[in-house]
């Protein structure tokens, strides 16, 4: 069950909150907490208004609340609350509220006992769990932070443990824990938590939209297949957005998650828990994960870099799809702008420039070179930029040398230079294009760079890096699910 939790000041702001979202969520966690005034509204005419399962919370601050006052004051608002007969009731571990407890089970109330933790996975996390569910007919619930690759593995596994519980609630905190809140069937969790506006009701939480429409949490069963992609930072990617949507469009039973990681090791034993098919790499990840790769598939070997990673029976098969990623756009671009100016060919792009000398850099050399185009490397620092030429084999010069690069038909930049939020910045401050030169960027954030603006005024072909973006990622598909990329137009079923 999806449920959205209520964090704003008023039972009207909240109202309006739960009609916005009412057609995505299964039921709603009112924060007493959050309001002004609790009592500002007779809780039995809040029942009747909001219609749809509730949970009444009054969180402590010590548990992550706002509440600061006495607890007999608390005590008093929750039993004029649970008199009314709402669904649910939060009360956490170690809070004592006879008279409460017995008007919930009288009136039909469910108790929810909560435990939290904002520092870590407690080692003894499944018996804490299995102590509140002795107690009957009570719903455990765990929400607790993880703060690396290690506490997340840890947590999934403790739940592999408290299986025969049936009723619980289970969610990990932080960014490293945000696959809980998507796979929370896996964890046997019962409900998942969101909130209207992402990140303010818990670290790492969800809008009812994209809990809904992107990751589809409530179709998510047995049989659905995960896939993710690894990174740090990673919350920031598109890619989710691109998989999860031809999922739909191509009626395939998957879903494909963010895992921000801090060490390789733990999130493939993680992998193997969740029995993740297959994960698209970024940074800082790409050259790292060579070393836990099974199988290669050819192109790694020129670049030393990989971008894909799927199951192939019992290892994982390496792949990089930024080649094509990178290819294609520019192929395609040289198609049309062709047609318009019956010079620009293939066959006439003879001499590239590559500015930047990191691992983009390498794959774009590779790409280029498979053109036969010859590339010169322009960079900063003079020995990382001749390293990267020197193993190439291509020609360097230091990224002054700005009166070189009138020469070159195409200009690819591989900086961070000009990315979000730096987006007045290039690394070619002082270049006048030249008119038919192509200018390759492969940032994304900007669509538009300075670079490539610079570049269309001088009357430059532009390619910015969204299509690469988009087309490594239709690979990646491809490779994950054995079947072709589903046209936008495609509509799914599942
Ligand atoms: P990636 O693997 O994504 O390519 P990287 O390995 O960190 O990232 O490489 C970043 C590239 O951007 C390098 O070529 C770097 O130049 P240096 O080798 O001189 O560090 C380049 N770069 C980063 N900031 C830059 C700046 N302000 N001006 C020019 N080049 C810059």
């Amino acid at each position: 069950m999806i449920c959205l939790t209520l964090m704003e000041s008023s039972i009207e702001l909240n109202l309006m909150v739960v009609e916005r979202n009412r057609h995505l969520i299964d039921m709603a966690e009112l924060r007493l907490d959050m309001l002004i005034n609790p009592l500002e509204v007779d809780p039995c005419t809040v029942k009747l208004e909001f219609q749809l399962p509730l949970i009444i919370t009054y969180r402590k601050k010590i548990d992550g609340g706002k509440y600061e006052g006495t607890e007999s004051y608390r005590g008093d608002i929750l039993y004029s609350y649970a008199k009314c007969g709402f669904d649910f009731i939060d009360l956490e571990i170690g809070s004592v509220f006879p008279e409460v407890e017995e008007t919930a089970l009288r009136k039909g109330t469910r108790i929810i006992r909560s435990y939290h933790n904002f520092k870590e996975v407690p080692d003894n996390l499944d018996t804490i769990i299995r102590e509140i569910s002795s107690k009957s007919g009570e719903i455990p619930k765990a929400a607790v932070y993880c703060s690396s690759s290690k506490e997340v593995f840890k947590f999934f596994k403790v739940f592999e443990k408290t299986k025969d519980i049936k009723d619980k609630i289970v969610l990990g905190m932080g960014e490293f824990g945000f696959p809980s809140r998507i796979l929370y069937k896996q964890l046997g969790s019962i409900i998942s938590y969101c909130s209207s506006s992402g990140n303010s009701g818990a670290p790492g939480q969800l809008t009812p939209g994209d809990m809904k429409n992107l990751y589809r949490v409530d179709e998510i069963n047995n049989s659905t297949s995960v896939y993710g992609i690894i990174g740090n930072p990673v919350m920031h990617s598109h890619s989710p957005q691109l998989h999860n949507k031809a999922y739909k469009r191509a009626a395939i039973n998957a879903v494909y998650l963010p895992f921000l990681v801090d060490d390789i090791g733990y999130f493939l034993n993680l992998a193997a828990f969740l029995n993740v098919k297959g994960f698209s790499v970024t940074v800082p990840y790409k050259v790292d994960i060579l070393n836990f790769l099974g199988e290669q598939s050819p192109e790694i070997e020129k670049i030393k870099s990989c971008n894909t990673v799927c199951r192939k029976g019992r290892v994982w098969k390496g792949y990089n799809t930024d080649l094509d990623g990178f290819l294609m756009p520019l192929l395609s671009k040289i198609k049309t702008a062709g047609l318009k100016n019956g010079g620009l060919k293939i066959g006439s792009i003879k001499k590239g420039a590559v500015i930047g000398a990191g691992g983009a850099a390498r794959a774009v050399i590779t790409a280029l070179q498979s053109l036969n185009i010859e590339i010169t490397i322009f960079n900063r620092s003079e020995s990382r930029g001749a390293k990267l030429a020197a193993e190439t084999g291509v020609s360097f010069f230091p990224l002054n040398r700005i009166d070189l690069l009138s020469d070159f038909d195409i200009i690819v930049q591989t900086t961070t230079v000009g990315m979000v939020p730096e987006v007045d910045s290039t690394p070619l401050p002082e270049y006048k294009f030249r008119k038919n030169q192509i200018a390759y960027d492969i940032i994304y954030t900007p669509l538009e760079t300075r670079f490539l603006k610079n570049a269309k005024s001088a009357g430059s072909v532009t390619i910015g890096g969204m299509a690469m973006l988009k087309t490594q990622g239709i690979r990646q598909f491809e490779i994950f699910t054995d079947r072709q990329f589903p046209s936008e137009e495609q509509k799914g079923s599942s």
